[in-house]
């Protein structure tokens, strides 16, 4: 497939939304990080994604609208707390799970009755899903299981000739994904951890908010993965990656002692090691990281974890963990 490639002027843009309409897949900037988008209520443009993806078709996607008021065409009710939150956050990265209209192809929600909706905080973005006229469905521009693109290049590197067209843009303010919270249980519960914390929401709500259990600890699916052939592989570097965790000094000394201790058996050795508290810059810097070091080809990636149990830390550390296949050292 020919690859258009757009700098995103106003006429380009245009014609990306044009492909959007006719069931193509554009790749586009958000807040977050790049999406690679397809008319979400057209289930042969969805099944497209995760063709060009390579990804597993049961995994649901974020429908991104380019108003909030766009919210009532995918779900049949809205709440005080939807209509709290949205006030609150919208533009911007938090996705919210509610119920589904019958619009929404079973192809966008994975099979579930229930869709992920967000607005980016992107003048490209909120221009495109505008243009098209229809909501867009997109998960990140990446090819499935690498880290996700939080630069134009990434998503060059991933998606040349597998998509119609690429929107290019700045790099990504954010660099994580959307906090996605289900508002479909008895409580709010946060799915996916990002730069809007529990505690943010919870301010707005004046409720408490629950994080989902399989984000504190190992799940067991992933240790059950660990083994050969790990079933699910995310935001993967080339490179084997460790993950130290402990107190920052043990951290540093002990990544110190590995790299010189693995530089002497032959590998070439990169290391992450954000300043502490630094979380917003770790969140922004993190995959971009990981895409460098790649391009660097290191054997091994030594991590030094982030301290921080619920905040933007915390999400930084649910994909630093995801990256390295859950090899972790304590020290
Ligand atoms: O920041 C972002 O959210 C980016 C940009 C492009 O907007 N998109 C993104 O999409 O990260 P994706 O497909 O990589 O992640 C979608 C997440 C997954 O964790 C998925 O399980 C969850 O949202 N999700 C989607 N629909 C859901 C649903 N109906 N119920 C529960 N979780 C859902
Ligand atoms: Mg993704």
């Amino acid at each position: 497939m020919n690859t258009k490639v757009f700098e995103n002027t106003t006429e380009n843009i245009e014609a990306a939304a044009l492909i959007i309409r006719q069931g193509g897949l554009v790749a586009f900037p958000t807040e977050t990080v790049y999406g690679l988008g397809a008319d979400a209520l057209n289930p042969e443009a969805v099944a497209r994604i995760y063709e060009a993806k390579g990804r597993p078709s049961d995994n649901p996607m974020i429908v991104h609208i380019s108003r909030a008021s766009e919210i009532g065409q995918l779900t049949p009710f809205i709440t005080q707390d939807m209509i709290k939150l949205i006030d609150h956050f919208w533009p911007g990265p938090l996705t919210l799970v509610v119920k589904k209209k019958d619009i929404v192809p079973l192809r966008t929600t994975g099979g579930l009755d229930t869709v992920a909706v967000r607005m980016p905080d992107h003048p490209v973005a909120l221009d495109l899903i505008r243009l098209a006229g229809v909501p867009i469905a997109a998960p990140s521009a990446n090819l499935s299981g690498k880290p996700s693109p939080t630069k134009a290049n990434h998503v060059k590197d991933d998606l040349m000739g597998k998509v119609d067209a690429i929107l290019l843009g700045d790099d990504c303010r954010v660099g994580i994904e959307s906090t996605v919270l289900d508002l479909t249980g008895e409580m709010p519960m946060i799915l996916r951890p990002g730069i809007i914390t529990a505690d943010s929401i919870e301010a707005v709500l004046e409720k408490p908010v629950q994080l989902d259990p399989s984000l504190k600890g190992l799940p067991e699916e992933e240790l059950v993965a660990k083994s050969p052939g790990m079933k699910y592989k995310h935001y993967a570097p080339k490179a084997q990656m460790l993950v130290v965790e402990g107190s920052r000094d043990k951290v540093k000394a002990e990544i110190e002692r590995l790299r010189l201790a693995n530089e002497k058996i032959g590998n070439k050795v990169g290391v992450i090691l954000f300043e502490e508290k630094a979380f917003i810059e770790a969140a922004h810097d993190f995959f971009s990281h990981l895409r460098e070091l790649d391009g660097q080809d290191v054997d091994l990636i030594l991590a030094g974890a982030l301290s921080d149990t619920d905040g933007v830390g915390f999400a930084v550390m649910n994909r630093m963990f995801k990256s390295a296949g859950y090899n972790i050292v304590r020290v």
